[in-house]
């Protein structure tokens, strides 16, 4: 059976952990999930006055990451979990974070330099929609950088059992990170997920690979 991924269950999700989602983050990944998502962003062509919105922003860490990769670039963070935003504008006061659902973007056409999704698209059901909600608002010739789970493989397994041990025995909602293991697990591997991406219209300019390939980044262009 498939993940439940209504809006109501995935909002309510987030908005359960927030208060111990950016522990949690470094505690499953030992500490390095910041420095992949540095040395992904660091993949990004950045320019001073670049537009850029961070969709499923969660609690900041990419604004967070640009204003010290590249000051000048404007962010808009977009969630739809008000706790995670509030954690987000600690973390980054002078950031802009707006609340909204990815399948029904408040933008313009063309309007992003850049758009990037961090261990946001595995959450939504209509993957397709949020795909053409986000070519919409990308420019032409703007970059497009997405950020999740990649292969199933051993590593991948054994991450899960990981998981499952601190879900048991250290958080208050452990279905929260059971649903975490699942939404991964059901996830499109990074060559299938390429494919999808690319029959709606993104054209792939970079892949890197991290953590022994169980997290994948990829870079696209319209
Ligand atoms: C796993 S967190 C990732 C947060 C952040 N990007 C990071 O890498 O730490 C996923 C985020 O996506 C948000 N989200 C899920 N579905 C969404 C949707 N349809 N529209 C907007 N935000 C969504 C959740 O509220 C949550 O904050």
């Amino acid at each position: 059976m498939s993940c439940d991924k209504s809006e109501k269950k995935i909002t309510e999700t987030f908005n359960n952990i927030s208060s111990y989602y950016d522990k949690m983050n470094n505690i499953m990944s030992f500490g390095t999930h910041y420095f992949v998502k540095y040395f992904a962003l660091k993949s990004l062509k950045l320019k001073n006055g670049d537009m850029i919105l961070d969709l499923c922003c969660g609690s900041g860490d990419f604004t967070k990451i640009f204003s010290k990769l590249c000051p000048k670039v404007k962010v808009i963070g977009f969630d739809n979990s008000v706790e995670m935003l509030k954690l987000a504008k600690v973390k980054n006061p002078k950031g802009v974070f707006l609340k909204g659902d990815c399948l029904d973007l408040p933008f313009n056409e063309n309007e992003f330099d850049i758009v990037t999704m961090g261990f946001g698209l595995r959450n939504i059901q209509e993957r397709k929609k949020a795909l053409s909600q986000i070519y919409k608002v990308l420019k032409t010739g703007g970059q497009f950088l997405h950020l999740d789970f990649g292969k199933h493989n051993i590593f991948n397994k054994i991450f899960d059992l990981y998981v499952k041990f601190l879900a048991m025995f250290f958080v208050k909602n452990p279905e929260s990170y059971l649903y975490l293991i699942e939404s991964k697990n059901e996830y499109p591997e990074p060559d299938e997920l390429i494919k999808e991406f690319e029959d709606n219209g993104f054209k792939l300019l970079k892949r890197k690979d991290f953590m022994f390939g169980i997290i994948s980044v990829q870079i696209y262009t319209k």
